[in-house]
């Protein structure tokens, strides 16, 4: 149905708003079976790799998009790590509009580019960080019907917000804690006040790399968050807690998901549990990871198993899985 159509009036749109869902929102909601027994918790997993680009962006996207549409705007422009050109991407295509998008070179995952240039963006790779990119998309966004879209963009955060709704209906309770990745803190922020909007905010733990800048979390390779003002405020306020965690903590929360509940998300997502692993949790907590991107964004993260083809007889099939 999409998050404009369900959440309608708790956002900024009215009826001269133009249409361009792709049928974002609604994502899953599981329960962590193994994960919550080893962890002493009652863990669900939000999957929001399962909107319609493979990520959370989609959420703010639709409405950032309706909202330039609306405002007369002919192209899009963002600055991104992968998941918002893929999704700025696809919602211009669908309103007709031009988009453009500026990415570090080299430090995006490939099937996130792809996913740009089939959709008809125009990719621009930068010799420099997403911080350079970010600087030059808000200097591009001054050019005449220029909207910019990324989650400065404060539409994107009301859009992005709306998974705290799903999660208050889905649940029926308010959970006790909510984790999820902290790169630009966009996201962290969004959360924040949907939970606000419905007069409760959980506990929220939002997970960053210490190695900001050159994680393999390629998602969140952000040296210099643009929310960083916003997400102090919120720490100084007891709103959200923020965990620093190193290259490994991540890889090994990536690796849980994948092979204990058989779920595939990208590395930055797994920032969410790895930032779980590290608070004081009371035992049996209603705890939710939200799971920000789908792993099929980042298939190079994947260790290469360095498979070599065996003959076809069973005998090497049984030797070769030995
Ligand atoms: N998870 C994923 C999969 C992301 O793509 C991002 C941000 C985040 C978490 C962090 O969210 O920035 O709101 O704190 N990706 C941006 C992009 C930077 O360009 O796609 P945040």
């Amino acid at each position: 149905m999409g998050v404009i159509e369900t959440y309608r009036t708790w956002l900024p749109v009215g009826p001269a708003t133009p249409e361009v869902s792709l049928g974002e929102g609604g994502t899953p909601l599981l329960r962590a079976r193994r994960l919550s027994e080893e962890l002493g918790l009652d863990l669900r997993l939000k999957l929001e790799g399962a909107n319609p680009t493979g990520s959370f962006k989609d959420r703010g996207m639709v409405v950032a998009v309706a909202k330039a549409l609306e405002a007369g705007a002919t192209t899009l422009v963002c600055a991104s790590t992968g998941n918002t050109a893929a999704s700025a991407a696809a919602y211009a295509a669908r309103a007709g509009l031009r988009a453009v998008v500026l990415t570090p070179a080299g430090a995006t995952a490939d099937a996130k580019r792809a996913q740009a240039r089939a959709t008809g963006a125009r990719v621009v790779e930068l010799r420099g960080t997403f911080d350079d990119a970010l600087r030059l998309c808000r200097e591009l966004a001054a050019e005449p019907g220029y909207a910019l879209v990324n989650s400065v963009n404060p539409h994107r955060l009301e859009g992005q917000k709306t998974v705290a709704f799903e999660l208050a209906e889905a649940l029926g309770v308010m959970p006790d804690v909510v984790a999820l990745p902290f790169g630009g803190g966009g996201n962290t922020c969004a959360v924040a006040k949907g939970f606000e909007e419905l007069g409760e905010v959980p506990r929220l733990v939002a997970g960053e790399a210490a190695e900001r800048a050159t994680t393999w979390a390629s998602a969140i390779r952000i040296g210099e968050p643009a929310h960083a003002a916003e997400v102090s405020a919120l720490v100084r306020g007891g709103r959200v807690e923020v965990v620093t965690l190193d290259e490994a903590e991540i890889r090994s929360a990536w690796l849980e998901l994948a092979r204990l509940e058989g779920v595939f998300c990208e590395p930055a997502s797994a920032a969410s549990l790895a930032a779980l692993r590290r608070v004081e949790l009371s035992p049996g907590a209603l705890v939710v990871c939200i799971l920000t991107g789908h792993g099929l964004k980042d298939t190079g993260a994947v260790p290469d198993a360095g498979v070599t083809p065996v003959e076809p007889t069973l005998d090497a099939v049984l030797e070769a899985i030995a």
